[in-house]
C-alpha cells in the first residue's frame, strides 16, 4: 500500500473534485436550458409566418368593410336568384358538351313554325278565371324580379304595359323556356340586364299558359289568353342558350 497516494486527505479531495465535475455539468446543463427556454420554431411554422400576417389583414378589412348585416340582406336577394335561376344549366352554346344527351336532343328538335303559335285569337274572347287563378299563383316566381304589380324595377324591365308581353305569344313562351339575355327594348326604354333573366322551364305548359295568361290580362294589359298547346310545340327548346331580344319576332 502506497501511504501517499491512499489516505483519507487523499480520497476526500478525489470526492470534492468528483462533485465539482458534476456540478460543472449541471451548471453547463443550467445555461442551456437558460437560452433555449422559448418554443421551437420549425421551419413549417416559419414558412407559415407570411400567410398568418396576410390572413389577419384580410380578417380586420372584412371586419371594417362588410358588416354580418349587409352579407345577410346580400344573401336574401342573391338566394333568391339562386332559387330561380337553379333550372339554368347552360348559357352559352359553349358550354354545351358536343356528343352529349343535350346536344342530341337539342340538335334533334325540329325548328318550330312560330307561325300557328302565334296566328291571332280572338281578342275578345272570355279568359277563364281558374286560369287566371294558376298564373295569379305562378306569377309570385316572376313578382320577385318583375314587381308585385309588373312595375318593374332594378333587376328586370315592366310587364306592365310592355309591347313583348301583349305581342307574339311565341316569343314569351321561348322567353318562359330559355331565359333573356342582352339588349332589350321596353316602352321605348333599352334594358340589358346582368346575367338576364333565367329559364323557367321547370313550370309545366299549364302553368306557363297560366302565367302568360294573367301577365298578359292584368296591370292594365288586355291581350287573348294563352294555351297550353301554344307552349308544348316550343318545349323542344328548354336547354338551349338564353334567347336574345335579336331572335325573337318583333312585338
Ligand atoms: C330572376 C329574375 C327574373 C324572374 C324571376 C323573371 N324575370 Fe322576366 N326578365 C328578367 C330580366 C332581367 C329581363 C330582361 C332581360 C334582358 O335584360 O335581356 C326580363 C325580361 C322579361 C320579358 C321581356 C321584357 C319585358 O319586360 O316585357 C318578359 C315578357 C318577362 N321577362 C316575363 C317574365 C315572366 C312572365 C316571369 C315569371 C314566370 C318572369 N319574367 C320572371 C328577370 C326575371
Amino acid at each position: 500500500m502506497d501511504p501517499s497516494r491512499d489516505n483519507p486527505i487523499i480520497r476526500f479531495t478525489t470526492f470534492l473534485w468528483g462533485m465539482g465535475t458534476f456540478l460543472i455539468f449541471a451548471l453547463l446543463l443550467a445555461v442551456i436550458w437558460f437560452f433555449n427556454r422559448a418554443e421551437p420554431t420549425t421551419v413549417e411554422d416559419a414558412a407559415a409566418q407570411p400567410r398568418y400576417a396576410t390572413r389577419a389583414k384580410i380578417d380586420a378589412a372584412e371586419a371594417a368593410n362588410i358588416s354580418p348585416e349587409a352579407i345577410e340582406s346580400a344573401m336574401v336577394v342573391v338566394s333568391k336568384q339562386l332559387a330561380s335561376s337553379k333550372p339554368v344549366a347552360i348559357e352559352t352554346p359553349a358550354q354545351i358538351v358536343p356528343g352529349s344527351e343535350t346536344s342530341k336532343k337539342l340538335a334533334a328538335a325540329p325548328a318550330v313554325d312560330t307561325k300557328a303559335i302565334d296566328a291571332p285569337a280572338a281578342a275578345d274572347s272570355p279568359v277563364d278565371p281558374a286560369v287566371m287563378a294558376t298564373g295569379k299563383a305562378q306569377f309570385m316566381l316572376c313578382a320577385a324580379c318583375h314587381g308585385q304589380n309588373g312595375e318593374g324595377g332594378p333587376i328586370a324591365p315592366p310587364l306592365a304595359g310592355s309591347e313583348w308581353v301583349a305581342g307574339p305569344v311565341s316569343n314569351l313562351v321561348r322567353i318562359q323556356l330559355r331565359g333573356l339575355q342582352g339588349p332589350i327594348t321596353v316602352k321605348g326604354k333599352e334594358y340589358n340586364m346582368p346575367g338576364g333573366m333565367a329559364a323557367l322551364g321547370f313550370q309545366t305548359d299549364e302553368q306557363i299558359a297560366g302565367v302568360l295568361t294573367y301577365v298578359r290580362n292584368s296591370f292594365g294589359n288586355k291581350a287573348p289568353a294563352v294555351k297550353a298547346e301554344q307552349v308544348t310545340p316550343l318545349r323542344g327548346e328548354v336547354g338551349k342558350p338564353q334567347i336574345t331580344a335579336a331572335e325573337l319576332t318583333k312585338p
